[in-house]
């Protein structure tokens, strides 16, 4: 059976628009993920899964340890339910999040939070203040990972962290360590530059070059860099763990002796962005299905949505694929729609009205945003239904 027939035959009993993961896929991609880890636990980025149901599937296979969440109710929402070790990858400034994690020892105990300034431990105190017997803030000094070459010239990597030295890190965490207020558990860095970054983009290969060279440059540089913060920082405080990377770097940040674990999550789902990249190797898992509504003319026909654009600079690589069956592409003049997208090609002429095109997003977790529910598919047949974050209410960000 092809994957086509096969998802079709699953779910046809359900209407489109409609979400499928794929549990067979999923799994590969997960010892995948595992195999590459060589060894370091993988921490979940939640953001690219956006199910609790998903993250406890994956969270139960050997390698996987601890979400990566990205905001802090929602590391509390996951606390409230079981999730025991919840790192938020990024600063919070959310101050009735702050005080409902402070004023609950069972949360503060599971809960870790980012910070890269002093100006955030101050917030932090601030916004906790009044709360009786306040239980210690987890923290966790977030390092800027990006690469700075050329003296300084040039930088490459995402804006994140302002602390780039190992003496600007060991001061904002020692000040951390020195606050009644924290505890200082753990570092980060994410090298956005190297695990976010293709390189193997589709029919460019001298991007591809210049991208391994920048890759490698970079990458010796932060192990070195890295070891020394961490050398500085234990110095101040006993860490529990040391996280870097993601799906696009495991190999690379795994090698490194200061990491003690990934975090990572697109690599579960393999969206359409993880394509162009030599080392990530695995099975597209997450799949959506939009209806045929009418059929403008020879090749061509119309599905119903199909607009989930995903977040970063815009461009053609941030639409859903059209992916199943082959040989359907959009139209120029109008790609993904609000509510209606067209699709061109050959394959068009054997699709009728109420038929169904499968697309894989751009993202991993982004998807969750447009459907209640994901479909658990294993083999032809649905074997459960889970709910997204959205399809529980919750919409973060
Ligand atoms: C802090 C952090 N760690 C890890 C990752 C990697 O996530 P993924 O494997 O989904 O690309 C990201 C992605 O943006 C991140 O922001």
């Amino acid at each position: 059976m092809t994957d086509l027939a096969r998802l079709n035959h699953a779910t046809a009993h359900l209407d489109p628009p409609l979400a499928v993961v794929d549990l067979a896929a999923l799994r590969h991609n997960a010892i995948e993920l595992v195999r590459r880890a060589g060894g370091k636990r993988i921490r979940v980025a939640t953001k690219s899964v956006r199910s609790r149901e998903v993250l406890r599937a994956v969270l139960a296979l050997e390698g996987f340890g601890g979400v990566l969440a990205f905001t802090l109710p929602e590391a509390l929402w996951l606390a409230g339910s079981g999730f025991d070790d919840v790192l938020v990858g990024y600063p919070t400034v959310d101050r009735s999040a702050l005080r409902r994690l402070a004023a609950d020892p069972r949360a503060a105990n599971a809960v870790t939070v980012a910070v890269d300034a002093v100006e955030q431990l101050d917030l932090i105190e601030k916004a906790t203040a009044e709360v009786a017997e306040a239980a210690p803030i987890r923290v966790c000094v977030d390092i800027d990972a990006s690469w700075r070459p050329l003296g300084g010239r040039v930088r490459i990597g995402a804006r994140r962290s302002p602390l780039h030295s190992p003496a600007a890190v060991a001061a904002v965490a020692r000040e951390a360590a020195d606050r009644h207020t924290f505890r200082l558990v753990g570092l980060m860095a994410y090298e956005a530059q190297i695990a976010g970054v293709g390189d193997a983009p589709p029919g460019r290969p001298g991007r591809a070059l210049a991208v391994r060279a920048m890759q490698r440059g970079s990458a010796a540089e932060l192990a070195e860099r890295r070891a020394a913060i961490v050398a500085a920082v234990k110095e101040i405080a006993q860490l529990e763990f040391v996280n870097g990377g993601g799906t696009g770097s495991m190999e690379r940040t795994a090698a490194e002796d200061a990491v003690t674990e990934i975090g990572a999550g697109s690599g579960l789902f393999l969206p359409r962005l993880f394509d162009g990249y030599r080392k990530v190797d695995g099975r597209p898992a997450a799949l959506f299905a939009l209806p045929v509504v009418r059929r403008p003319g020879p090749g061509a026909v119309t599905v119903l949505g199909g607009g989930y654009v995903a977040s970063g600079p815009p461009g053609m690589d941030r639409l859903p694929q059209p992916f199943l069956p082959h040989g359907l592409r959009y139209d120029r003049q109008e790609c993904a729609g609000e509510v209606q997208t067209p699709l061109l090609g050959a394959a068009a002429d054997d699709l009728a009205v109420g038929d169904r095109v499968w697309f894989r997003h751009a993202k991993a977790g982004e998807l969750c945003e447009h459907f209640a529910e994901l479909h658990l598919v294993q083999a032809d047949a649905v074997t459960a239904t889970v709910p997204t974050y959205r399809g529980e209410g919750r919409t973060f960000l």
